[in-house]
């Protein structure tokens, strides 16, 4: 049997993370830039039926055996194998490698699980459709943080721009966006890791206590995306911009920013980029900056000299 292998993008928020939590729509785009890789080969010097995770990047090197029931990449190989229906698979090694930054809100944990889902059912002659990918990716999400959304592994899984909303716990709207005009963003790392579920769990409790306030916030942040998605499909790119600055002043409502992040928003601001906010969990990993295909490498190095770690350039399309 041949090693077969799986490469999955990572993904950025363009408008209305944390909203979307509770109901209330989101764009989200794929980053092909930074990508997680599973790659399956046979076991040939295993015991039948023993299944060897590698995971370099994280310091994993374990047989599935091994593995508490909690460990995602453990959870991801079981969810394939009940989802198939395997009681005695087969000697497998499945390894794990990805260049997409851990808790710097680029979608890693979904990527990877996408990854191993889609490598490990076709090495079983058994392709998943993408809904069973993204249902299957979305119960491991809650793993990594308690009530995920569902859009990192919707947008992983589809590799298009969407728009998504979940509406109850078992029904969502996925619509694929079109931008008729592609655009530019820079995506500039704070260096600040902030794991997503500290943050999620941050706004709920936030949200109990002042419930009215908190509807109220997500409620402006709904309205921006439905403005986003019409300038995004109409390629109006200044209007755009400054509907980034509008989601990024309700998420600084939330409490979602920090020093980093203001800095790097408002070098971006101060040298003219069209827009700019925070984008996924926030209180650190990466801001997105809107530019025109003329100020990306200069806002690039004002983004550097205002702390940012690294600057991924990226075409949305
Ligand atoms: O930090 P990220 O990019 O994984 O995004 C989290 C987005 C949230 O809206 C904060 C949470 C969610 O599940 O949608």
């Amino acid at each position: 049997m041949p090693a077969i292998s799986a490469s999955v993008p990572g993904k950025i928020i363009l408008f209305g993370e944390h909203a979307v939590v509770y109901g209330r729509p989101a764009i989200a785009v794929p980053v092909e830039q930074v990508r997680a890789k599973a790659i399956i080969t046979p076991g040939i010097h295993q015991p039948s039926g023993s299944v060897l995770i590698q995971a370099p990047n994280i310091k994993i090197e374990a047989l599935l055996s091994e593995l508490p029931a909690e460990n995602p990449l453990a959870a991801t190989v079981r969810s394939v194998f009940d989802t198939l229906k395997i009681s005695h698979p087969p000697a497998l090694v499945i390894r794990i490698s990805s260049t997409i930054p851990i808790a710097a809100g680029l979608g890693s944990g979904a990527a990877v699980t996408v990854a191993i889902i889609r490598a490990l059912s076709d090495y079983l002659g058994r392709r998943l459709s993408n809904e069973q990918v993204s249902n299957l990716s979305y119960e491991i999400e809650k793993l990594h943080h308690g009530t995920p959304s569902g859009i990192d592994n919707t947008v992983t899984t589809f590799q298009k721009p969407v728009y998504f909303q979940r509406i109850s716990d078992h029904q969502v709207i996925i619509e694929i966006i079109s931008f008729p005009k592609p655009f530019t963003i820079l995506i500039a790392d704070t260096g600040v890791p902030s794991p997503t579920s500290i943050t999620v769990g941050d706004v709920r409790r936030a949200w109990i206590e002042r419930s009215d306030y908190y509807e109220g916030i997500f409620d402006n942040i709904a309205e921006v995306v439905q403005n986003a998605r019409k300038a995004i499909e109409s390629g109006s790119i200044e209007k755009l911009g400054e509907l980034m600055n509008a989601n990024h002043q309700l998420l600084r409502e939330l409490d979602l920013s920090s020093q980093q992040i203001e800095n790097l928003v408002q070098a971006s601001q101060h040298a003219g980029a069209l827009g700019a906010k925070l984008s996924g969990g926030g209180r650190g990993g990466n801001v997105i900056v809107l530019a025109s295909e003329l100020q990306a490498t200069e806002l690039s190095e004002i983004l550097k000299s205002a702390g940012a770690t690294r600057v991924i350039p990226t075409q949305v399309r």
